[in-house]
């Protein structure tokens, strides 16, 4: 967790870090692992879901690839991992540009280490709750067009803006920014499929600096209002649009989280 200024507390656990332990990744401190492995104690699935949650985005963001975007803007983006998402679109489209956006420090230091010598992105140190300074940034500015089809990404970070904050007034900001053609790509955590978990969950994160807001399927298909929802619509993570219909678990609710993907019209 950081405070205003942008520095780094090493006495409490951050978002970022956490979930970069879930994943298995080696950017987190003591403070971070013992909050993962309580939160794994309590719901031995997160690891996957975390997993799932990264093949949903990998999955969306060659979706919008294939359909014609040539740029990306990662909100709440984390600490850099396998998959990041200017490999995956710069795979499928050479050129495209991605600007990653965290309020971690330590996620946008090491997201401005990995894309070193990369002029097609960039990374932002930022609130995304606020949108006036994301999109007026000079990152934002030099590399993105919001004349041309962009991909909004708000992938597993929704669930850490609290109703009090409005992220439905947040979502509509960037919207109106979005040209035609856009997608708003989205994940968010919900009591939906494994309820009990959940609630543990939601208490756990609720007792540190980074309190989570779950929210269920009506809820999350609300924050995509003036949005067109591309088929399969909001569904649990493994069932958006899987690679092959194998990859589906016999019971997708196990992984709790919800997927969904909006185009602006
Ligand atoms: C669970 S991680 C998700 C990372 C990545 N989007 C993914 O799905 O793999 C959530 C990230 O959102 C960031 N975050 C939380 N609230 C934020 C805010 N208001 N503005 C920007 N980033 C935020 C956290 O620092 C963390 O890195």
């Amino acid at each position: 967790m950081t405070d205003e200024a942008g520095t780094v507390d090493l006495t409490r656990p951050s978002a970022a870090r956490v979930y970069d332990y879930y994943l298995g990744g080696a950017h987190n401190f003591a403070v971070d692992r013992e909050m993962a492995e309580r939160a794994i104690g309590m719901w031995p699935d997160l690891p996957l879901i975390m997993q799932a949650n990264r093949a949903f985005l990998r999955r969306a963001v060659r979706f919008c690839a294939d359909a014609g975007v040539r740029q990306f803007l990662d909100l709440g983006s984390g600490i850099p991992t396998v998959g990041n998402v200017h490999e995956i679109a710069q795979d499928a489209a050479p050129g495209a540009r991605v600007v990653y956006v965290d309020n971690d420090p330590i996620a946008t230091a090491y997201s401005e280490n990995i894309l070193r010598g990369n002029q097609d992105t960039a990374a932002l140190q930022a609130d995304l709750r606020k949108p006036e300074q994301v999109l007026d940034s000079p990152q934002v500015r030099k590399l993105l067009n919001f004349d041309e089809p962009i991909a909004v990404m708000m992938v597993a970070v929704l669930h850490f803006v609290p109703d009090n904050d409005d992220p439905a007034a947040v979502i509509a900001r960037y919207r109106e920014a979005m040209a035609p053609g856009s997608f708003l790509v989205l994940s968010h955590a919900s009591q939906d499929g494994q309820p009990g978990q959940a609630d543990s969950h939601q208490n756990l994160y609720n007792r540190t600096a980074t309190p989570m807001t779950m929210r269920s399927k009506s809820q999350v298909a609300e924050l995509l209002t003036g949005f067109d929802l591309v088929e399969p619509g909001v569904v649990f993570l493994p069932q958006w649009r899987p690679v092959a219909p194998e990859d589906v678990d016999e019971h997708p609710e196990r992984f709790s989280g919800l997927a969904a993907v909006g185009r602006r019209s």
